[in-house]
């Protein structure tokens, strides 16, 4: 395990049988659309409270984003949330993950954000919506397709573009054909839709942000209010607020709370202060340690909100996983991708069990009688430990494209720039570059690399080039006809600030020695979106092992029935111990096989290939891994 740097783990599940689980099971979340015939039902604000049918609202909300976690939790997490003295459930709607190629939509299983709605209906809570179309939730790209900057290569996101704004018109009228029957005043929870977010953050343009509400109004019409989220200070709400929504703030534990209000206030004079973004914990990035917020902190803050009647939204109540390749990045000094855990130091960990910020949140709600005692405290859930597996290697990726189709040919190019992922079409995963070289030994040179770069001579790891250390230069041992292989990793596009626009491949020439390479290029793409193959069930493996990334495969049986399957192959995303802090990654239960019936785990390791590999379940996270980042890929 020691020397394994980059991978990602696959689960592989086979058919649903006899499923009992320790997790709720949720049989069907086919609720009952409520007809659009229903009486009206009114949201309104009065003064500076909401108003539900006449009935003033103090909203005591927590995020949940249906797309961090199965489907078959969402009942359990809601449910938690609602037992805690929560009354509401906020959730962004992340465009991409919808229609992740151009017209191509999915509200299905995991992605049924409509049946996510529903059932906080039926387990008491209203809902607010946060439809973008960004979002930044460190998500790829906040949340936008990548395929936008592919089909309008010179597209500018989050402004009046006329692309972006046809764009977003279209998905939007998909999502409200999904959601539309659940707002609030057609007899649905959703009783606030936030217009962007924190749109005073990256500009200015109230032309853009009218373009925005009346996209989303077109939707909502009256039947649920609309709102707007930034920091706290007013030169975010002057730059983010749209007349007809509701300016709100967002700040965490320990902000001086009467200066917010006041910053609000003077602002805003009337209608109802709602903190939209209350953070329990924070984001981390791989190489930092863990983030972590004292309970104490959000219990106090949450305290003073509560004595001045202040709506509250935490931002997360349950954070989840950034399962696949959908994990996004930031931008300070250099590149920040975010790790694959969003547990967040929330309330509720990455596997759903209150902690004990989640206990102390729940007796200070008690104090304020939000708490319903009918509802019963939760704990935690039992976990597998379920021991070592081995992993043997099974397909060396690169020298294997035909055979099992985990690569596919794109066309040639004779650079001196070479395609991006997005002109390729290709959202995430590995493009490999390929090239002869002319002439013996150097240094390669690659000043803008998107973002992690294993370079090849000959089937041979000579280095990394890389955004991360913004190291942009290589010695590389060559002779004459030498095939140099550039394999590129995408580790998430960048999702909130100025560098939005974040392009993957190599987006500068190649240069060897200081000149451009001449020769013309074969390009590969590996999007991982399916590393099932027929011709790969029968295949013995390999014991020829070169330095490139090789696929490994394991099975296993799990002691007792714990766990059990959902379907077909997860991706449970990448893995970086040696950089960290993040250690394990979290594997829902559903995902798994009970015994007798096995299951198959494969990693896809990109550097070091030894000729087995172990790794353990365990019954514990390990998201703190604290050391000095000294990374070495040679
Ligand atoms: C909704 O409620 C508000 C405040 O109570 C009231 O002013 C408004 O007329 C109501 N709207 C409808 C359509 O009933
Ligand atoms: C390199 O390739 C060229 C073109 O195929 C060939 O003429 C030349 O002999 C090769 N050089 C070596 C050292 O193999
Ligand atoms: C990591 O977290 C665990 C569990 O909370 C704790 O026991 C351990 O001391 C922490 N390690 C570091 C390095 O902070």
């Amino acid at each position: 395990m020691k020397s394994i740097k980059v991978v990602y783990i696959l689960l592989i599940g086979y058919t649903l049988e006899a499923a009992k689980s320790n997790e709720p099971v949720i049989i069907s979340i086919q609720g009952e659309t409520p007809p659009s015939q229903s009486p009206l039902r009114n949201i309104s604000i009065v003064g500076n409270e909401f108003m539900l049918d006449g009935v003033p609202l103090h909203i005591l909300s927590g995020s949940v984003h249906y797309f961090r976690l199965p489907a078959e939790y969402w009942r359990d997490r809601l449910r938690k949330l609602k037992a805690a003295g929560l009354n509401s459930v906020a959730t962004y709607v992340e465009w991409s993950y919808h229609e992740p190629e151009e017209r191509q939509y999915s509200f299905e299983g995991d992605k049924d954000v409509a049946a996510f709605v529903r059932i906080a209906a039926e387990e008491g809570l209203h809902v607010l919506l946060r439809p973008g179309p960004y979002i930044c939730a460190e998500r790829d790209l906040g949340g936008l397709p990548y395929w936008l900057l592919s089909k309008y290569p010179n597209i500018r996101l989050r402004t009046t573009d006329k692309d972006f704004i046809y764009e977003t018109k279209v998905w939007m009228t998909k999502l409200f054909e999904q959601l539309s029957p659940l707002l609030f005043g057609n007899g649905g929870p959703i009783i606030l839709v936030q217009v962007e977010n924190e749109y005073g953050s990256y500009g200015n343009s109230m032309p853009y942000m009218e373009q925005v509400r009346d996209i989303i109004r077109t939707h909502t019409g009256s039947s649920a209010l609309l709102y707007t989220t930034d920091g706290a200070s007013s030169s975010y709400f002057m730059s983010g607020y749209v007349p007809g929504a509701l300016t709100t703030i967002d700040f965490g534990p320990g902000f001086n709370v009467a200066k917010g209000v006041k910053i609000l206030r003077d602002f805003m004079p009337e209608g109802p202060v709602m903190n939209s973004e209350y953070y329990p914990g924070w984001l981390t990035h791989w190489g930092e340690s863990i983030q972590q917020v004292d309970t104490a902190d959000v219990v106090a803050t949450l305290k003073t909100m509560l004595d001045l009647k202040i709506n509250v939204n935490f931002y997360m109540f349950f954070g989840g996983t950034n399962f696949e390749f959908s994990s996004g990045a930031n931008y300070g000094l250099t590149y920040q991708p975010d790790i694959t855990s969003y547990d967040y130091d929330a309330p509720l960990t990455e596997a759903g069990d209150p902690t004990p910020k989640y206990y102390a949140i729940r007796n200070l709600l008690k104090q304020y009688n939000f708490v319903d005692d009918a509802i019963s405290i939760p704990t935690p859930s039992p976990k597998g430990a379920y021991g070592i597996v081995t992993v043997t290697p099974k397909i060396p990726l690169l020298s294997n494209v035909g055979r099992f189709n985990l690569g596919k040919k794109y066309e040639d190019s004779t650079g001196p720039i070479l395609p991006t992922f997005e002109h390729l079409r290709q959202r995430n995963g590995l493009v490999l570059y390929e090239t002869t070289m002319d002439y013996a030994g150097g240094v390669l040179t690659a000043t803008r690399p998107r973002d992690w770069i294993y370079v090849y001579v000959d089937g041979k790891l000579q280095g990394v080039l890389n955004r991360i250390y913004m190291k942009h230069m290589v010695d590389i041992n060559s002779v004459e006809n030498s095939t140099l292989s550039l394999l590129v990793e995408s580790q998430g596009r960048i999702n909130f600030g100025s560098r939005l626009h974040d392009r993957k491949g190599i987006l500068s020439p190649i240069l060897f020695n200081g000149k451009s390479l001449q020769g013309s290029w074969t390009i590969t793409g590996y999007p991982l979106d399916n590393v099932e193959s027929k011709n790969m069930a029968d295949y013995e493996g390999t014991s020829d092992l070169s330095d490139g990334p090789v696929l490994y495969e394991g099975e296993f049986v799990l002691a007792d029935g714990q766990g059990y399957v959902w379907g077909k192959r997860h991706n449970l995303g990448r893995y970086w111990p040696g950089l960290g802090p993040q250690v394990t990654l979290y594997v829902p239960g559903i995902w798994l096989n009970a015994a007798p019936a096995h299951n198959r785990v494969q990693i896809l390791e990109l550097e070091k290939v030894p000729a087995k590999l172990t790794m353990e379940f365990i019954d514990y996270p390990i998201l703190n891994r604290t050391q000095p980042v000294v990374y070495s890929a040679t």
